[in-house]
């Protein structure tokens, strides 16, 4: 069969980001530029900012990506993007530009769902067998899916209030550890010991997750601590904030694989790059003697590799979109 190349789009968030990507899972060449300097800040992303800068990026990143590519317009197949779920002005500079390219040089036009392009970023590094457990946590979405084929999903369960990624950024915050949280947090946790003991997220046996009973108990007890004049350990609350949160994550994925025998893991989405959750669901998917498989760091925080990686299953099935194509804000994965 001929080789398949999808130049991929992303912009969902504040990173700006092409990639070239051979039959759904050889990086050919990405590039991306990170807004993330400019939205530490302001202590988050400001989606107005957001979108002007990926206006004002997209033409030198798909400039650098063609450059590093040896692969070149001519050679591509289609034009896939990210159209759902993210900051709405950031995803139509995207979708916009998809759209011109695709227009311009008359290739298909690919919509992606960003949670699903998290789930194949997977497939750049093995790939996928079903059926399969996805553990899906990123910024602004903590689901447990099971994957029958690929773009067949049933939905296990789903936080019922906050993000496992936004209670990160949340705890960081009031820590004073700059956006995005996530990584800080895990840095200093790794030097801390679980010594807070912090309510622990339902422990009920549903699929469902919740995270802002324990970020509102950890900004409360910092607040509290501060009016007391009382030091906190920050490394320790760290710790402690972490091991209640990947805890609750491993210990569902547990019960899902006991319930269901697959035997089969991925876990997808920025939360993915923890370093504790790695090695805590690794223990967990050798309990239940299950394969795991996690992206390599690079492609675990937003990224346009893991968009072309998607995008493959529905150039296969000549599933392309229409000049029509909307971004959508919201979204759940399938
Ligand atoms: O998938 P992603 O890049 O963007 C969304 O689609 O939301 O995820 C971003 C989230 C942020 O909440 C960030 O703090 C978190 O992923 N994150 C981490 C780590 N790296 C990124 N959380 C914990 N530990 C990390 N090492
Ligand atoms: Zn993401």
């Amino acid at each position: 069969m001929k080789d398949v190349y999808i130049l991929a789009i992303e912009s969902s968030c504040d990173e700006t980001s092409i990639a070239i990507v051979k039959n759904g899972k050889e990086v050919i060449s990405l590039a991306t530029s990170t807004q993330m300097k400019t939205h530490a800040s302001f202590g988050g992303v400001v989606p107005e900012i957001a979108s002007r800068m990926h206006t004002e990026n997209f033409t030198f990143v798909l400039e650098e990506c063609l450059n590093k590519s040896s692969v070149g317009m001519d050679m591509v197949d289609a034009i896939a993007v990210t159209y759902k779920p993210g900051l709405l002005g950031s995803l139509l500079v995207g979708v916009e530009f998809a759209k011109t390219l695709s227009y311009v040089y008359n290739k298909p036009l690919i919509k992606v769902n960003h949670l699903i392009g998290h789930i194949y970023a997977n497939a750049l590094e093995n790939d996928l067998k079903f059926p399969l457990l996805a553990l899906v946590v990123s910024g602004g979405h903590t689901e447990l899916v099971i994957m029958d084929d690929d773009y067949k999903f049933k939905t296990l369960g789903a936080t019922l209030d906050d993000a496992i990624g936004e209670a990160y950024d949340k705890v960081a915050r009031v820590l004073g550890i700059p956006y995005p949280g996530g990584p800080g947090i895990d840095r200093l946790a790794s030097t801390g010991k679980n010594t807070y003991d912090l309510p622990h997220p339902v422990m009920d046996d549903t699929y469902n997750f919740s995270y802002s009973g324990l970020k509102s108990s950890i900004i409360n007890l910092v607040h509290n601590e501060k009016q007391r004049g009382n030091e906190i350990n920050q490394a320790d609350l760290a710790c402690s904030f972490q091991t209640v949160a990947v805890d609750e994550l491993c210990r569902k994925v547990g019960i899902a694989l006991k319930n269901t025998g697959i035997k089969d893991v991925i876990v997808a989405g920025g939360v993915s790059a923890n370093s504790y959750l790695r090695e805590q669901i690794a223990k967990t998917c050798e309990a239940y003697e299950a394969n795991l498989s996690v992206p390599k760091l690079l492609y675990c925080t937003d990224n346009a590799a893991m968009i072309g990686a998607a995008a493959y299953p529905l150039y296969l099935k000549q599933e392309f979109a229409d000049f029509n194509l909307n971004a959508e804000s919201q979204a759940n994965i399938g």
